[in-house]
């Protein structure tokens, strides 16, 4: 068995700023409201990219500090909830993009978790030996998917991606990990409902793409499981959280963040937050963090990580990283 060894991040971030503010003369809010439930100030829209353009952008900058070339990466995993299309994948569009000729492509969807699990997927390919390298990118335009008149849900998403190369390596990588879906609840959160419509069955009803949202239910779920999973990971490492460095939540929403850095006795120092900047990137807002931690050098070789999501499906896990 290897081990997969993640050696770059990288992230894009449309150019596009939009402040609360903005926002209060598009919905019926205000800054006060946004920030002070959510922590969130401003986050980036996309003016014209869409999510395979985002995500090839992050992906291009990873693959060279990575010192790879685009034709020798193995597999592209694209953990994505706005996808360009439902077919082809995102990955295959990010693969022409990036001229990855030889990797093989494909997306994974499992909405804000979805970093986790794409990374802990590609660590399973790494570590049979089945690739030798991949690019993991979580990605996102969730700006096509908000309803901008509810000001409930469209004051808290952004759009961009991040993204990161794993090698095959000795030591280090990913060394726990715990993933968890309840389709019990699958419509806590939920968009792009294409009904069955064809000349022998009539769904009725019309089809939409805009996210739908219970706030209340979210927030319940992620302050009640996430601690469940980060001390189910420090357990399975048998180590404490004083031995991790950073851990880097889903920015969903500070607050949330707060109550689990409560509930756990872990200082909040210890966690990394963004979402001042970028509000929700969904699957982007873990690898988009892991890029500015490094980009800042306060992340170094050996450090240990754990990484954590949470959202639609419902889906959420977390995983100790060693770099
Ligand atoms: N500006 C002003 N008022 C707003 C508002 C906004 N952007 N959004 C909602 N409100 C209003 C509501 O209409 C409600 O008004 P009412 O009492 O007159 O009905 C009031 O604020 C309180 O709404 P509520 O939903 O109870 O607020 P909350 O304190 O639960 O905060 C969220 C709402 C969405 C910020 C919070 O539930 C949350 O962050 N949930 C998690 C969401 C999440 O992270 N989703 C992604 C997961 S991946």
């Amino acid at each position: 068995m290897f081990n997969s060894k993640i050696v770059a991040f990288s992230k894009y971030v449309p150019e596009k700023i939009v402040t609360n503010n903005d926002l209060s003369e598009i919905v019926d809010t205000s800054d006060e409201w946004i920030f002070s439930r959510t922590g969130i100030k401003e986050r980036r829209v996309s003016t014209s990219e869409n999510t395979s353009e985002v995500c090839a952008k992050a992906a291009e900058a990873s693959i060279i500090k990575a010192g790879v070339s685009p034709d020798e990466i193995e597999l592209i995993i694209t953990a994505t909830m706005t996808p360009d299309y439902s077919s082809p994948s995102t990955a295959c569009i990010i693969q022409k993009l990036i001229g990855a000729k030889k990797a093989v492509s494909f997306d994974l969807s499992a909405a804000c978790s979805g970093f986790v699990f794409a990374l802990c997927a590609a660590d399973k390919f790494i570590k049979t030996g089945a690739f030798k390298n991949a690019l993991v990118i979580g990605g996102e335009v969730t700006s096509k998917v908000i309803d901008w008149s509810d000001r409930g849900t469209c004051v808290l998403f952004g759009d961009g991606a991040g993204a990161c190369v794993i090698k095959q390596g000795k030591g280090g990588g990913i060394i726990a990990e715990d993933l968890h879906s309840d389709g019990e609840r699958f419509d806590s959160l939920t968009s792009l409902y294409t009904p069955v419509n064809n000349p022998y069955h009539k769904e009725g009803g019309e089809g939409f793409n805009r996210l739908t949202m219970d706030g209340r239910e979210i927030f319940n779920f992620a302050t009640r499981k996430v601690p469940e999973s980060i001390a189910a990971v420090l357990q399975k490492a048998n180590i404490s959280s004083e031995d991790i460095k950073y851990i880097v939540p889903h920015q969903a929403n500070s607050r949330i963040v707060e109550i689990i850095s409560r509930k756990m006795k872990i200082p909040m120092d210890k966690f990394f937050m963004n979402m001042d900047r970028y509000g929700n990137t969904s699957a982007a807002s873990i690898p988009i963090a892991l890029a500015e931690l490094s980009d800042m050098g306060l992340i170094k070789e050996k450090d240990k990580l754990i990484i954590t999501g949470f959202g639609g499906g419902l889906t959420w896990g977390s995983a100790i990283i060693e770099l």
